[in-house]
């Protein structure tokens, strides 16, 4: 997503300096321990201008929301929605997905969402899309298994290619549509997908649980992702 440079961005990202956690390393191991009370800690993965944060915490007030985003001036945004809404159950961490592992132990996540991310639909860009294999294994790791993915684009060749990457790296996959609002607004919308109701895209959606089969980073080195490029069909 690009983004003008927001004017007074470190003094806004100072003002919610309470949502941010700033060494999130410090945390691997230890969430459960230092946010205690919650259920469950659940993990937004690229959350934007957090629309879908602040409602999915304000409707699931017993479980910690992490929110990860490295873009600082749509974090902003984010972390000032969840403020005027006075929630408590949600912290934002300022960085790349790229390094979750550092940041998580192993079952330590219940839930991970992902919405709306980035298609890179060049071949060679194919390893940056959050749903590459990769990325799958590292969410294998920090997740409970019997813990999901819940998985959101408005773009069907990212959808068709990410469900075959959920399948061979052994995720086990319901409730897929590709139409999630086909008859009326179903759960909670994010800034995108509000956008894209509205022109009338369809909404694809899946979630994905980790099993005894599902592939983490102990299987090793993922496999190479040849032929990947995407073409630019976003809504057919
Ligand atoms: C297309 S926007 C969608 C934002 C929001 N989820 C929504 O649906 O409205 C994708 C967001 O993911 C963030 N993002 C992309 N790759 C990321 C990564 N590797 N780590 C953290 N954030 C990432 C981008 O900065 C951007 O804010």
């Amino acid at each position: 997503m690009r983004m003008r440079k927001k004017p007074n961005l470190d003094l806004r990202l100072e003002n919610c300096s309470e949502l941010l956690v700033s060494d999130p390393k410090e945390n691997c191991g230890r969430w459960r321990e230092l946010y205690p009370g919650y259920e469950e800690i659940h993990l937004e993965i690229g959350c934007g201008k957090g629309r879908f944060t602040a409602e999915v915490a304000e409707k699931n007030t017993r479980v910690l929301i992490l929110a990860i985003e490295k873009v600082q001036s749509a974090m902003v945004m984010a972390m000032e929605r969840v403020q005027n809404a006075g929630l408590k159950n949600v912290r934002f961490i300022d960085a790349d997905a790229v390094g979750l592992g550092e940041m998580f132990a192993n079952g330590e996540i219940a839930r991970v969402y992902l919405n709306f991310c980035d298609p890179w639909p060049k071949s060679r860009d194919a390893k940056f899309r959050l749903t590459a294999p990769s990325f799958l294994r590292s969410y294998a790791d920090i997740l409970l298994i019997g813990g999901a993915i819940h998985f959101k684009t408005d773009n069907l060749p990212l959808f068709e290619w990410s469900k075959s990457m959920f399948e061979n790296e052994g995720w086990s996959l319901q409730a897929v549509t590709m139409n999630l609002h086909e008859n009326g607004p179903v759960g909670i919308m994010t800034d995108y997908e509000s956008k894209f109701y509205a022109e009338g895209v369809p909404i694809k959606r899946l979630e994905a649980v980790k099993t005894e089969l599902t592939k983490d980073t102990s299987a090793g080195v993922p496999p190479r992702l040849r032929n990947a490029a995407l073409s630019d069909a976003r809504n057919c």
